[in-house]
């Protein structure tokens, strides 16, 4: 096969990528290592920002994020008894973020794929990536026993944190930056009305809570447990009454439990590669980089990337401007470090980590006392969590 771009990863990033390239006559593939139920039945982000969601407006398949998205102007941080809003919409001049999951945002892009022409090829095995230093590279992948090949212009690594995209560009040439943290996240999802109409991120004795939602009838919540615990260690009583412990007794009063949809864990890590592009090739999402997801930044980075990776390829492809692809790793990453600084600050305000003592713990409570005492402290968190400008 041959085509302008071949996109590896049918996540988020992925999808989208492919949509905005259809979009903009650019001819592309995306294959994907599995099914589609499969890519579906992963629960992972709840919150958009504004970049993702212009990116759904752009391409017209923002009905059902439209309709059944919700809107927030604000969340709060719990410290032990004391709630501290972060009313957004009043700091950032009216901007909001977006509470619709990952998987209805994946869902409305995998529907959308016949109508606009976006062909993905799902459950390909063997994916591997060649000559990407040169201005012809190509993908090989096996379905059902036969071997392919796409000879393309661009590979587009969309492949999360595992694929193979990353792994094609030399050590002599990347760089990698990471920091792993000493616990996961637990969540559980639940059909039950969720326990406040905003976000609660609680710091707690006991450890991190968080209180979030997917609708007014579906509840997503966590709790940080140590990296050495098992899903099968958490009955979902146990998960609840540690909830409703963390989130402190307002919150615990209006919880309703249920019994879990989904139950799971997930290490919590920051980590940058550098460059993003190298040759032909160049990485979006997780593919490049993680967050730790306090800061609910992980989707919204992969539509920012897939956003410059757009406008670069159909540069390329439409103008004849090579500008914006040279230019592709420094544009992303100014804006991959500044989500990364401020998903690891906020995780390191709301986190009991097991190496601090005293000192660190009395930082996190003056910090949040500066937090709730001064509007500046809230504006910068609010502009970061509503998303920095792209
Ligand atoms: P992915 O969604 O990982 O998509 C990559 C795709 O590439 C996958 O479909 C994969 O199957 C495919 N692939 C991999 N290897 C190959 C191959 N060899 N060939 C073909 N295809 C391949 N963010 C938040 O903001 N909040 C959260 O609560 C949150 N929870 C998370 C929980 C978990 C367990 C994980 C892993 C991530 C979570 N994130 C969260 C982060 C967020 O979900 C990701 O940042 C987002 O999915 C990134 O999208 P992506 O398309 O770059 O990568
Ligand atoms: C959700 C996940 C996050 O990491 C976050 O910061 C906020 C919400 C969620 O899954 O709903």
């Amino acid at each position: 096969m041959k085509t302008q771009v071949c996109i590896i990863g049918a996540g988020p990033a992925g999808l989208l990528l492919g949509h905005l390239l259809r979009a903009e006559g650019v001819d592309c593939v995306v294959l994907e290592r599995r099914s589609p139920d499969y890519v579906l039945s992963r629960i992972r982000a709840g919150v958009l920002e504004n970049i993702t969601v212009s990116l759904m407006e752009r391409l017209g398949l923002d009905q059902r994020l439209k309709a059944e998205g919700l809107p927030h102007d604000g969340f709060n941080l719990a410290d032990g008894e004391r709630l501290i809003r972060i009313d957004i919409a009043d700091l950032t001049g009216g901007q909001q973020v977006v509470v619709y999951g990952q998987t209805e945002l994946t869902r409305d892009l995998m529907d959308a794929r016949e109508e606009r022409g976006l062909e993905v090829i799902y459950e390909t095995e063997d994916t591997a990536l060649f000559d990407v230093e040169s201005d012809a590279p190509y993908v090989t992948y096996t379905k059902d026993g036969t071997q392919h090949r796409v000879d393309c212009r661009f590979i587009v690594g969309c492949d999360g944190f595992h694929g193979p995209s990353r792994k094609a560009i030399p050590a002599s040439v990347g760089k990698e930056y990471m920091r792993e943290y000493p616990f996961g996240w637990l969540g559980i999802l639940a059909d039950v009305p969720p326990c406040n109409h905003e976000l609660i991120y609680a710091n707690h004795e006991r450890g991190f809570a968080l209180a979030s939602m997917r609708s007014e009838t579906r509840s997503r919540y966590y709790v940080d447990v140590p990296l050495t615990d098992k899903v099968d260690d958490w009955s979902d009583e146990r998960l609840w009454d540690e909830l409703a412990i963390r989130l402190g007794p307002e919150a615990a009063a209006n919880i309703t439990r249920g019994s879990a949809l989904e139950k799971s864990i997930a290490p919590l890590r920051s980590f940058v590669f550098a460059p993003m592009r190298h040759g032909s090739l160049l990485l979006c999402g997780d593919s490049a980089h993680i967050v730790p997801p306090t800061g609910a930044k992980g989707l919204n980075l992969a539509a920012s990337d897939v956003h410059y990776a757009a406008e670069a390829l159909t540069g390329f492809f439409n103008k004849s401007d090579n500008d914006a692809i040279t230019a592709y790793s420094d544009t992303a990453l100014a804006r991959v470090w500044k989500s990364e600084r401020f998903s690891w600050s906020l995780t390191k305000l709301m986190h009991r980590f097991p190496e601090d003592g005293l000192f660190e713990r009395a930082m996190q409570q003056a910090e949040l006392d500066y937090i709730a005492s001064s509007r500046a402290a809230q504006t910068s968190i609010a502009e970061n969590y509503v998303g920095l400008p792209v």
